[in-house]
């Protein structure tokens, strides 16, 4: 949470159309969260808008479920990957177990009238270790004043994520308080056997394996990732650090595939080595890279 998201303003300060504002920073928010998965559930879909917004900008391929195809035309770009399919979201019965890698639902689960049913099928299609991201408007916000609607509180979705089945649950009031961003993932399926018996033994191995086999799949991911930035970027653009943001975390100086980062108290970009890229960009926890123009940069090394 942001502190300016800490300062919960009064909903009298709020102007009508706030979730239309925050519309285009919120998507770029979901797609940074979501920037690892390949597959990707948008359940509640609506018109397939965010599902575009992450086919495009994140490169992946997005099945958008609704119980509604009101909004569906138009729904695949060229280049995109979008497929939006009728159906209830608690019967999804063309996706098989474990068969995506993410689930986003973005304000629609207070619309579902069996949401835990819901979570307890966007668990069955997440694989093991695969993350939840629910948004959804908050109980007291403006929202509610606005459409008179029925919202839940943090703690009434923690406890449907936990009844149907999720771990790690983070709820947290973002934007001013007038958004509700839950995360949570979908734990190993298996019992615990006895510690110290040789199943447990077997099942901690079998465990480890497949953590390790998750891990290599999202190091994938990562790369593939890379991939596709380098090859947007294709040399157009180079980094510039925020010398005053920038705290010197090293961060991006691991994370770039060009070594064109040194740290000297913070971070600078050899700019004849950048390739654009945008890791760095999506790594830095305090927002200090940006990408520029490289019509406009020197062509020295520069911070
Ligand atoms: C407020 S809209 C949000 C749509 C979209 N996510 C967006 O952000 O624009 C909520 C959506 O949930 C869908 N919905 C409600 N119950 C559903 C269910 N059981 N299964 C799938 N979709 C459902 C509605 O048809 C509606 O399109
Ligand atoms: S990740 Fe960000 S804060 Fe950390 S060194 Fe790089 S620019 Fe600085
Ligand atoms: S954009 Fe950042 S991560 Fe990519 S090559 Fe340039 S400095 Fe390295």
């Amino acid at each position: 949470m942001t502190p300016a998201d800490r300062k919960r303003l009064k909903i009298s300060e709020l102007p009508e159309d706030f979730y239309a504002r925050i519309k285009d920073r919120l998507q770029e928010r979901i797609a940074r969260e979501l920037r690892f998965a390949g597959r990707v559930l948008d359940v509640g879909c609506g018109s397939c808008e965010l599902a575009r917004f992450l086919a495009k900008k994140n490169r992946q391929h997005v099945i958008g479920v609704d119980i509604s195809d009101g909004g569906f035309a138009n729904n695949r770009l060229r280049g995109e990957t979008v497929e939006c399919h009728k159906a209830d979201a608690k019967e999804l019965d063309f996706l098989q177990e474990g068969s995506v890698h993410a689930v986003v639902s973005l304000y629609a689960l207070h619309e579902m009238h069996k949401p835990v049913a819901v979570l307890k099928e966007a668990n069955r299609v997440l694989r093991g270790g695969g993350e939840v991201l629910v948004v959804d408007f908050p109980r007291g916000s403006l929202a509610e004043r606005l459409w008179n609607e029925h919202y839940y509180t943090a703690q009434e979705l923690e406890d449907m994520l936990k009844a149907a089945g999720f771990a790690a649950i983070r709820a947290s009031l973002i934007e001013s308080g007038q958004l509700l961003w839950v995360t949570a993932s979908s734990p190993e399926a298996e019992a615990r056997p006895p510690a110290g018996s040789p199943q447990s033994k077997q099942s901690r191995l079998s465990k480890l394996k497949r953590k390790v086999a998750g891990l290599e799949e999202q190091i994938k991911g990562v790369r593939e990732h890379i991939q596709r930035l380098r090859t947007a970027a294709q040399g157009k653009q180079r980094a510039v650090v925020d010398r005053f943001r920038c705290t010197g975390c090293g961060i991006c100086q691991e994370l770039c595939p060009e070594g064109a980062i040194r740290l000297t108290y913070v971070a600078s970009v050899d700019a004849e080595r950048c390739t654009g890229c945008g890791v760095c960009v999506q790594s830095c926890p305090q927002g200090a890279v940006r990408l520029s123009g490289r019509e406009r940069a020197p062509s020295k090394s520069v911070r």
